[in-house]
């Protein structure tokens, strides 16, 4: 079975990628499978932000400094002074923790990595452009109200992902560390390079944006335009970022929608655009919020707001070119993505010293 649906999934991937698909023999596998075990493994509490480290800290450095911090958690030990100043190599030591544990035989289709970009993309796409609040810089998802806005169901799986990751590289600050993360998995999971650079601040729980910034599945052309307009993207810019959907999949207990929107979803390609024109897709008979499926196999999925870029004439038309044209898609990708988890973000690196990381299966 499991190597029939590799077979299955290869057959649906497109070559013509900046990069060779490097994961495409991770597959669907039903999400069942998974829905009884993915929750194995998670000690921590997500969300509060206060982690029992601060008080660790406090009593650490009355004891003797930050030295024995790292001593006893086996942190970076390049990291012991106290003007460490992270270079892009320190930066590359964690883009290279986070690939080698995004494989997970227990969760979803065997990759993290999907979810880690959904983190990265629900903490920068709160930006307002108008008010320059919201975006990456400030990480304020690690506190209720915002961990708990329905935009944000599931992404407790990506925050507490990265907790040990930010224990053993302490000076990276959340802001900066999710992004990276998602950065890290688009790269990891066959996706164009996205360059990167540091320069985020974690912000506190005042900094927290309201509900109703990210957008709904259930709604149209309208509202999607609306929703990343306020962000500052154009059409192309929407477009390109939605197919992200690429990877990953719904999850009734997250979102309410149900399964993948392609066949090999731990796979980053323009599968997501050629099967929005190449299938049929039908409104699924379930007793669940409405949504699509594929009439072929019935086990693909669209919301209501994927169809906009059908539906919508001038979304139409670069969904249609990233269907043909994966190298188009794979730039225009890589260069709004970059756009998006900059939003609102103070630096004082400029725009060309921006990082790029090796992927783990570079030579
Ligand atoms: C109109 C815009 C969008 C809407 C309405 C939307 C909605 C959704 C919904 C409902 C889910 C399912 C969540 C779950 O049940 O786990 C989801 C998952 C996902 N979204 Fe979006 N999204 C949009 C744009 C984007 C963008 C711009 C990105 C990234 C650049 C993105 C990346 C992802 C990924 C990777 C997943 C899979 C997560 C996983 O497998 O855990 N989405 N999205």
């Amino acid at each position: 079975m499991a190597s029939a649906a590799r077979t299955f999934s290869r057959a649906f991937a497109r070559s013509a990628a900046v990069r060779p698909a490097v994961r495409s023999s991770r597959l669907a596998v039903p999400t069942q499978t998974f829905r009884t075990n993915f929750r194995r493994g998670y000690a921590s509490e997500a969300g509060s932000g206060k982690s029992s480290n601060t008080f660790l800290w406090v009593g650490l450095a009355a004891a003797g400094g930050a030295g024995a911090y790292f001593y006893l958690n086996g942190a970076d030990a390049s990291a012991k002074s106290a003007n460490f100043v992270p270079s892009k190599e320190d930066y590359q030591k964690v883009y290279n923790e986070i690939a080698s544990r995004l494989d997970a035989e227990n969760y979803d289709d065997g990759s993290y990595g999907p979810v880690l970009v959904r983190l990265a993309w629900h903490a920068s796409g709160t930006y307002d452009k108008e008010t320059g609040t919201g975006g990456s810089n400030g990480a304020t998802m690690r506190f209720a109200p915002e961990s708990d806005h329905g935009a944000n169901a599931g992404l407790k799986y990506a925050r507490d992902f990265l907790e040990p990751i930010k224990e053993k590289f302490p000076w990276i600050t959340y802001s900066d560390l999710w992004t990276l993360a998602g950065v890290t998995a688009i790269q990891e999971l066959g996706g164009p390079v996205i360059p990167w650079r540091p320069g985020r601040q974690d912000k506190d729980v005042a900094a927290c944006t309201p509900d109703g910034r990210l957008p709904d599945g259930d709604k149209d052309q309208k509202h999607v335009r609306s929703i990343f307009g306020r962000m500052g993207f154009n059409d192309q810019e929407m477009v390109a970022l939605i197919g992200a959907h690429a990877l990953g999949r719904c999850h009734p207990d997250r979102s309410g929608y149900d399964g993948p929107w392609q066949f090999s979803p731990t796979t980053f390609s323009n599968e997501f655009f050629r099967l929005l024109f190449d299938e049929k897709w039908q409104w699924k008979k379930w007793n669940g919020p409405a949504q699509y499926t594929d009439k072929s196999t019935q086990t693909l999925m669209m919301l209501p707001a994927d169809m906009a870029l059908v539906k919508d004439k001038e979304f139409k038309k670069y969904a249609e070119k990233y269907a043909r044209d994966s190298d188009a898609f794979f730039k225009d990708f890589s260069d709004a993505f970059v756009k998006l988890i900059e939003l609102g973000v103070p630096f004082t690196s400029k725009a060309e010293d921006r990082f790029v990381f090796k992927t783990s299966d570079a030579e």
